[in-house]
């Protein structure tokens, strides 16, 4: 069952009933100030950070589900409703919600008044832009009461939920303009240089400051007493919590139009200029601010910004092909959800509250991979913020947090795969661009400028720190936990309120990990490469040295006969072997291993992923481990507290999928790696979204597995690792157009579905038309013409700047 559709053509996916199985999600901005926006206009904003800068208040785990957001309440003649169906849910004649690139749409109908809400955040600036027009389409004259509403968030999201004693004292607003400028100015006479204020562009007839005087005390927020009457209160907020809402008088004549534009602004002052007299603040730059939005050609203006925008981003990898669901998977919906997954890293979602996790240094690297193309320079940056809160010994911080870009101390470190991920980034950074400068950079550990070295040196250190922590087998330890933050194998928590991310009862240097091993010998190459092209040709050797005898330990120590073993825990014991009761295989070793090349040669390659389709393939992807955990086992940590089929245990991780998908396709088998990559592609679920419940036009992190009472069940949707690694399956593997070190590789494998089709890919300057004529003999070497003349081999050498480049492939 659908509740919407994809318009391809405007880039958005328009839901057509304000009833979808979940709220369904939107971002807004991409620079500095960011905003949630849900179908029914539920969500918040932010500048910057999250926690520390939050201006309009969310509710998380709320009932009912999605309150607070941007609300129009509209009095048509003593019946109040609103164009976002929330919060009145007064039925509607018609309505709709286009999520697209950077805006959302919502227009609700009711007895002849069309009402239509624009949301953006434009580009280059702190203000979320609500455009409201109102169209009369009945043959009677309209008299409407409209009544904005937003409230605010005491900027500090976590205090603003928990230190009621203090924070019901603090709010304080200005009121300018009559009330058509609204301003939020709690904690600025103190240590804050910053307020927000939501602005209208038109007289107003009130507005209310005051909550409980909007709403009334005991009132939902369905049922507001203000919109009710008809008439603003004229209230001013002293503390309690501080609202905006413009009240206005709305007359329209049959067939009449009025359009409305409200600014929600941030603005930062300098320190010496808050004050324009004592107690009133400096209102100059939101003034400024105003100016720039109060028409509506300002706004159409800012909505071209944002598509040319969008259109110069997108254009660096396009397809075209008989599948439309691929098409817009490629072209539109997955380098989005990559663009907010890399502004947002895993701070701010339906399912994230913003308010707790940093930056991961592992989901950052890996975010990376499917960003990199997008705005490279900021790969760049953002390569130079991870990289400087490494340790010197090449240990990692698991989390460093936006706004001061230090470590965060409270998760500390000991992933012992953290490390390796930056040679991945860098390594996905320097293919894209040819940048080898960004090596010689000068990169502090620990934040700390004396300690600085070349980020070379950091990535040598991340290397070795491998080597310099293996265990019994020679394969590495895996300290605290490795990608599955949930195998905490020196955990040992018999306590309730432990985190298993930084509880480690025992010291111990037994427990390995073969996924790690995995990710050693995947990442090695370009090490060695990267090594070599720096002039360091010994240890470009000792790379490969090392990564040829960690593969023989692989296969031996880390195979189980049919498939690669998970890991030895801290006594010794095989986990994800057929020795065990529960969880005899995983998903993350026979993926990883085999991306690297593991046992490709001998056949064990292709037994593991024979064992991954027999044993953890199902209907709607494939499962993390199987047979789930069916107890709590203290020596495997959070993986075994999770009921089986959720989650780390025996959920499917749409995150991990694509290293089976592309192990696929090492082997050649485009067809089964082309098949699993549509059970998780959020296009092709939109038809069973009443089972998988959230937005089909993004990944979730997971899918209920097999296991669990709700199988095919999503959750976690936008903020995951997933985005990424699924552009990099099928862009970089299933239609095999990636950037190499000294060319752009082109080898598609996907089997026979797709026929014909063309990817138009923009790299180092140029652009390259590769035109793939696909039999579907996935496995088979290509043949490539470039430009006319046929080439040897897989790999297009890199053009000059500004050429085009025409290549034609056979398959
Ligand atoms: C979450 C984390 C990621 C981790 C994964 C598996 O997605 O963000 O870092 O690798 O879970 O545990
Ligand atoms: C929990 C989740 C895991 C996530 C981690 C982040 O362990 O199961 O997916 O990576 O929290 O801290």
């Amino acid at each position: 069952m659908r509740f919407g559709y994809f318009d391809d053509t405007h880039r958005e996916y328009v839901i057509t009933t304000p009833k979808t199985p979940y709220p369904w999600i939107n971002y807004l901005g991409s620079e500095n100030f960011f905003a949630l926006v849900s179908h029914r206009a539920g969500g918040y904003c932010f500048y910057r950070d999250a926690r520390l800068r939050r201006l309009m208040r969310y509710r998380y785990n709320n009932v009912p589900t999605d309150v607070g957001g941007r609300y129009f309440y509209i009095n048509d003649g003593g019946e109040v409703w609103n164009p976002s169906f929330a919060p009145t849910n007064t039925a509607l004649d018609a309505f709709e919600c286009r999520h697209g690139l950077g805006y959302t749409r919502i227009t609700g109908e009711r007895k002849g008044v069309r009402a239509s809400l624009l949301m953006l955040v434009p580009t280059g600036h702190t203000a979320e832009i609500h455009q409201l027009t109102l169209k009369n389409e009945s043959s009677d004259v309209k008299n409407l009461k409209v009544f904005s509403l937003i409230e605010w968030c005491l900027w500090n999201a976590y205090d603003d939920m928990t230190n009621y004693q203090r924070n019901f004292s603090t709010g304080e607003v200005e009121i300018e303009k009559n009330g058509a400028t609204l301003y939020h100015k709690t904690e600025y006479r103190e240590r804050r240089d910053h307020y927000a204020f939501y602005n209208v562009n038109a007289d107003v007839a009130g507005y209310d400051t005051d909550r409980e005087s909007f709403l009334g005390l005991y009132n939902e927020w369905g049922e507001p007493q203000v919109p009710v009457k008809g008439q603003s209160s004229n209230s001013v907020a002293s503390g309690w919590q501080p609202i905006a809402s413009h009240g206005l008088d709305v007359k329209l004549a049959p067939g009449e139009t009025k359009t409305f534009v409200f600014t929600l602004g941030y603005v930062e002052v300098p320190r010496d200029q808050k004050w324009e007299k004592p107690g009133i603040i400096n209102k100059k730059p939101a003034h400024d601010l105003i100016a720039k939005f109060s028409k509506p050609e300002q706004v159409d203006a800012a909505m071209k910004a944002l598509a040319d925008h969008w259109s110069k981003l997108l254009s660096n990898y396009s397809i075209e092909s008989g599948d439309e669901k691929l098409n817009r998977t490629v072209n539109i919906w997955n380098p989005y959800q990559c663009m907010v997954t890399f502004n947002m890293s895993r701070s701010a979602s339906y399912f994230e509250t913003g308010i707790g996790r940093g930056m991961g240094f592992r989901d950052s690297n890996q975010d990376l991979l499917g960003f990199v193309h997008l705005v490279p320079e900021r790969a760049r940056e953002r390569i130079i913020d991870i990289a400087s809160t490494q340790f010197p010994d090449g240990s990692a911080y698991h989390q460093y947090q936006p706004l001061t870009k230090r470590g965060n101390n409270d998760v500390g470190s000991g992933f012992n795969d953290d490390p390796l991920w930056l040679i991945f980034g860098v390594a996905a950074y320097i293919r894209e661009t040819g940048d080898y400068a960004i090596l010689d950079e000068q990169v502090p550990y620990d934040n700390d400028p004396k300690t600085a070295t070349s980020l070379f040196e950091h990535l040598k250190r991340s290397f070795n720190h491998v080597l310099n922590n293996l265990g019994p087998h020679g394969l590495p330890l895996i300290g605290r936990a490795d990608w599955n933050d949930c195998l905490n194998l020196n955990c040992f928590s018999e306590t309730p309120d432990e985190s298993f991310q930084t509880t480690g009862n025992r010291v111990g240097r037994t427990a390995e990990s073969v996924f790690i091993a995995g990710m050693f010998v995947g990442v090695a190459p370009d090490y060695a490469y990267l090594a070599e092209k720096k002039g360091f040709a010994d240890e470009a050797k000792k790379a490969r040295a090392e990564s040829a005898k960690m593969t023989d330990v692989v296969l031996k120590d880390g195979w189980d006969g049919e498939w690669f073993l998970r890991a030895y825990d801290f006594f010794g014991k095989k986990v994800g072997s057929k020795e065990n009761k529960e969880a005899q295989i995983f998903i993350e070793p026979q993926g990883f291993c085999v991306m690297a090349g593991i046992g490709v040669e001998g056949g064990q390659a292709k037994k593991a992923l024979d064992a991954v389709k027999e044993r953890l393939d199902t209907k709607y992807g494939i499962v993390l481990n199987n047979p789930p955990y069916t107890e709590y086992h203290v020596e495997l940590g959070e993986i075994s507290s999770y009921p089986p089929g959720y989650k780390e245990n025996a959920g499917i991780f749409c995150h991990n999928n694509p290293w089976v998908i592309i192990a696929e396709t090492v082997i050649g088998r485009g067809d089964r790696a082309f098949e699993y990559w549509k059970k998780i592609a959020p296009a092709y679920l939109e038809e069973q979204s009443e089972v998988h419940r959230l937005e089909p036009y993004v990944y979730a992190q997971m899918i209920a597995g097999k296991d669990a009472v709700r199988h095919g069940e999503a959750k976690n949707s936008w903020l995951t690792g997933t985005a990424a690694w699924n552009f990099v399956a099928i862009a970089h593997y299933l239609l095999g157009v990636r950037p190499d070190f000294d060319g752009l590789r082109v080898h598609p494998c996907l089997g026979s579905e797709v026929g014909k089709f063309t990817v138009t890919r923009k790299c180092r300057g140029a652009e390259y038309r590769i035109h793939v004529k696909n039999s579907g003999q996935s496995g088979s070497a290509p043949k490539l013409t470039v430009d006319g003349k046929p080439i040897a081999g897989d790999l297009v050498p890199y053009a000059k700047a500004g050429s085009t480049v025409i290549v034609e492939c056979e398959v």
